[in-house]
């Protein structure tokens, strides 16, 4: 399950209805999936679309999203940093950003309009829906590993428009979840 916090506030909130009605409160739609059966970890995008059929229906009835498609973000991949680096600093998008988390962790930061930034710790199982024009930003936790199904409208649309205001350098992307391992930079 998510990890939310607001730091601002050195508040924490674990509860799964608490952490369901203070997103939406700042306009985040968060959910808990069940998939029906057990995932190989090395499955095939197919696979793991195949699985989440259901949701994936849902979502995009209710969202409006046309494709949906898996990344795979793990350690070994080439140019890792250099993309992560697109994603860490404070921006928004025309399209939404979808994720259901298959494997890994990451957080997102939210910085919702005159509202306090949350941050979002999530893992496998969540679902979280950020509005386009939303401000946010995303790290990767220790592991840097993270697999989701990604859902969209346009993907042409998905590209980062940067604020530039170096909101996200007063903010530590520390992920504290179970797995938490200290960061070796
Ligand atoms: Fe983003």
């Amino acid at each position: 399950m998510a990890l939310v916090t607001i730091p601002e506030e050195n508040r924490t909130i674990q509860d799964l209805e608490e952490i369901t009605r203070y997103l939406a409160s700042i306009r985040i739609a968060y959910e808990r999936w069940q998939t029906a059966r057990e995932l190989a970890a090395d499955a095939s995008a197919e696979d793991i679309l195949a699985a989440y059929a259901d949701d994936i229906e849902r979502l995009k009835a209710r969202g409006g999203y046309v494709t949906a498609d898996v990344i795979n973000v793990n350690p070994q991949m080439p140019g890792l940093e250099a993309m992560l680096a697109k994603f860490n600093r404070e921006h928004w998008h025309d399209e939404d950003e979808v994720r259901f988390i298959i494997q890994g962790r990451g957080l997102f930061h939210i910085h919702p309009p005159g509202g306090k930034v949350t941050a979002i710790e999530v893992e496998a199982g969540d679902l979280i829906a950020v509005p386009r024009g939303t401000l946010h930003w995303f790290n990767l936790c220790a592991s840097r590993e993270i697999k989701a199904i990604r859902l969209f409208q346009d993907p042409s649309g998905w590209a980062p428009n940067y604020t530039e205001s170096n909101v996200d350098a007063r903010f530590q992307p520390l992920c504290m979840g179970p797995a938490y391992i200290p960061a070796t930079l």
